[in-house]
């Protein structure tokens, strides 16, 4: 039997995913992303897990799409194909949070993946970039949307007109990624951030979501309306009477997720 290209395991309410493919760099091929894909939807619909963080080796998180893959791949495969829609966007449906934990090369398809995540925690050897171009591409999983939106518009073109890769202190400087840590503390930090979010009201920390990313697709006055709209429903939510009565009374909440 092959080895899994995603290795899959829990760690009380947070899922840790491990991209495996670390010969190729964590090159992200299509059995990589069906069974991605298939593990964040498990566990996006599993109660008893609350955040899912994805990883990968110490040199690469991934190092973008399989080229070897794509180097046979006509016009009409891909299209026909719908490639990259096809399995990269389950992501986008998972409504917990996801957390990116970036060691090494988060090229490509390998930096779109960790933009698709909502919270990005890179050790100080990660290394960010598109460089596409230099195969005739263009950055084909969101690259040139979402990193102008990261990084804006005169970072983001540098990137994916020269290739240049950027390094973590970069990375931070610039808003795409949330925090820089020590290599060998990357799991660890990663891991605390989860459990700490696992930990809150999952109505809260799923509405806490979907509010942020709607500042992407709405006007100001939209989104403030979505908001106050998503604000106001948390009030029928009992781990809204436990949290504020828990702070009333000096205790920690003993939050029930609903
Ligand atoms: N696809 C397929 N295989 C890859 C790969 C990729 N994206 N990246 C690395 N590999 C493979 C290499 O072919 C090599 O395999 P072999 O040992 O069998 O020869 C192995 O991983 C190790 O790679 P290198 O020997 O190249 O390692 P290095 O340390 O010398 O260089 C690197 C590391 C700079 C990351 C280099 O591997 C590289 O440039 N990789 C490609 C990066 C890239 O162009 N990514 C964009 C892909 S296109 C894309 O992602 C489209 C999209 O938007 C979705």
């Amino acid at each position: 039997m092959s080895e899994s290209l995603v290795l899959a395991e829990t760690r009380g309410r947070v899922a840790l995913l491990t991209l495996n493919r670390p010969k190729a760099l964590n090159a992200l091929n299509d059995a990589l992303m069906n069974e991605l894909g298939e593990a964040l939807l498990k566990y996006d619909a599993d109660d008893s897990v609350g955040v899912i963080v994805i990883t990968g080796s110490e040199k690469a998180f991934a190092a973008g799409a399989d080229i070897t893959a794509m180097k046979d791949w006509s016009y009409m495969d891909v299209y026909r194909s719908d490639f990259i829609t096809r399995n990269w966007e389950t992501l986008r449906r998972v409504r917990k949070p996801v957390i990116a934990a970036v060691a090494g090369y988060a090229l490509g398809g390998g930096c779109e993946l960790a933009m698709m995540c909502d919270i990005v925690i890179a050790a100080d050897t990660a290394k960010f970039g598109q460089p596409e171009i230099k195969l005739g591409l263009i950055p084909g999983s969101g690259g040139t949307q979402r990193l102008p939106r990261a990084v804006g518009k005169a970072k983001a073109m540098d990137l994916v007109l020269t290739a240049r890769t950027m390094d973590a202190a970069e990375a931070e400087r610039s808003g795409l990624v949330s925090r820089v840590v020590a290599a060998d503390k990357l799991l660890d930090e990663a891991l605390e951030a989860a459990t700490i979010i696992a930990g809150m009201s999952l109505p809260s920390v799923l509405m806490a979501k979907e509010s942020v990313n709607r500042a992407y697709e709405s006007s100001l006055a939209e989104g403030v309306l979505f908001e106050r709209r998503v604000f106001h429903s948390l009030f029928a939510t009992e781990d809204k009477t436990e949290g504020t009565t828990a702070f009333v009374e000096k205790r920690k909440p003993d939050f029930k997720h609903r």
